[in-house]
């Protein structure tokens, strides 16, 4: 059992320390939770009347502490909760993150210094928002964008709050990556969680569907989307896709279809943010394109930028796609795991989404995925089942001794974790790696 109360008083010391700092540096991640809890800081700051600096940020690297090193404040979110570098830092330092660590002389709010999994309980967005008590919306987006779902333990607690303050608003409805933006036919067409048989893939069979479900695909000129139905087609159309996925031989996984979905109803309306999910997806892609200083704007309501962001969202959906296709024809089974080289193929920025795409030929096992970064160095990405970390595994454990054997650094959750190494040394390290799990 955490101790709850504990980290939050962490949570306020942290906020008094921030209270007494002028003008810091926020040093955050770049994905989908490290963005989301970036400008979750920002913001509190921004109440708090302060201004900041920010500096978003891939890894928590020699270089970037040496780069930082003559900061006289800084914060650090959801990165460097594990870094020994941190106390070396002159000025002072506070860390929000859910990282697993032991912690170190830096005041850090972080579940794991209080029995807390912060891999599947709360994400760093939820750690900023027990901090800085705003914007419960962006808690909720960083947790789902760190695929925490559903949200239990301290994540439920922020969604209670963000429900009372009117940001969230959760209910049990088609899961459906979409339902705010995409035209129904596209919705069907895309949907890989789970596969629709005879649907996924064909545009005028979902469109043929549709119709047969008596349900006007354009209203006007809009495309009619899942979340402009009223309640009672919202009914009808979601019946006609389990009966279909029963017709089908799938009834186990028409359950797959329904779940707790997260609406952001301060965010605008039928957009890409007005949906937990959707939402996390712009903001990684964002990120993870090299453009994550469009995801702090969009988190921090420009209207502009969310435009700019739908590009981008585009582009990455693409590389996602060529990824995956990739791996599912070149995964390999190692034996203790499934490995993907994507090296040369698949960009570092997005090759542990990728891994986590992988399903089917997983057989069970943990998955490696390695790409080159932009200083030559070998990104690893690994992901693992939650029945295999009830099992005991812990990935996070498992890459940093493996990767500290080869030279190189890693860490992370239990069920997902990175690292990088030398060029050079992935052979050595899949060795290590194998004894580790
Ligand atoms: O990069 P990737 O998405 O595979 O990382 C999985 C998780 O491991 C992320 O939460 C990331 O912050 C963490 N990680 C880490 N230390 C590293 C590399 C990744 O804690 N050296
Ligand atoms: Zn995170």
């Amino acid at each position: 059992m955490g101790d709850d109360e504990g980290f939050y008083r962490r949570c306020a010391e942290a906020r008094e320390a921030i209270a007494r700092m002028n003008e810091p540096l926020i040093v955050n991640h770049f994905d989908c939770d490290g963005l989301s809890s970036g400008s979750l800081a920002a913001l509190g700051l921004q109440k708090m009347g302060k201004k900041y600096r920010m500096k978003t940020v891939r890894k928590a690297d020699a270089a970037l502490f040496e780069e930082i090193k003559g900061e006289r404040e800084i914060i650090f979110v959801d990165i460097a909760g594990a870094s020994p570098e941190v106390d070396e830092l002159q000025g002072t330092c506070v860390v929000l993150d859910h990282h697993q660590t032991k912690g170190g002389n830096a005041l850090q709010a972080n579940p794991h210094l209080f029995g807390i999994d912060g891999g599947s309980e709360i994400s760093a967005a939820g750690v900023a928002y027990c901090v800085f008590q705003t914007a419960a919306d962006l808690a909720i987006v960083g947790a789902v964008g760190d695929i925490q779902y559903p949200l239990i333990g301290l994540n439920r607690k922020n969604l209670e709050e963000g429900e009372r303050a009117g940001e969230v608003l959760h209910k049990t409805d088609l899961k459906l990556y979409g339902r705010m933006t995409r035209p129904l036919a596209n919705m069907l067409q895309y949907a890989d969680e789970p596969l629709l048989p005879g649907l996924t893939g064909n545009e005028e069979a979902c469109s043929h569907f549709i119709s047969r479900v008596k349900i006007e695909q354009k209203r006007g000129e809009t495309w009619t989307t899942y979340e402009m139905l009223s309640e009672d087609e919202k009914k009808k159309f979601t019946s006609a896709l389990i009966e279909h996925m029963s017709e089908n031989g799938m009834g186990n996984a028409a359950e797959e279809l329904v779940g707790e979905v997260y609406l952001l109803p301060l965010r605008p309306k039928l957009s890409e943010l007005s949906d937990a999910q959707e939402f996390s997806t712009l903001l990684n892609a964002c990120g993870r394109n090299r453009n994550p200083e469009l995801g702090v704007k969009i988190c921090m309501g420009d209207e502009g930028a969310l435009v700019q962001g739908r590009a981008l969202l585009a582009e990455h959906r693409r590389n996602l796609r060529a990824g995956l296709d990739f791996a599912m024809r070149n995964w390999i089974d190692l034996g203790k795991f499934v490995f993907v080289d994507g090296r040369g193929i698949i960009d570092d920025g997005i090759i542990g989404v990728v891994a986590g795409m992988v399903y089917a030929p997983r057989r069970g096992k943990p998955i490696v995925a390695v790409a080159v970064d932009e200083e030559g160095k070998i990104k690893i990405s690994t992901r693992a089942t939650k029945a295999q970390v009830a099992a005991g595994l812990n990935l996070g454990a498992a890459l940093r001794s493996s990767a500290g054997a080869v030279g190189g650094v890693g860490g992370g959750h239990n069920i997902a974790a990175g690292a990088s190494i030398p060029s050079g040394k992935l052979d050595e390290f899949l060795r290590e790696f194998a004894k580790s799990v």
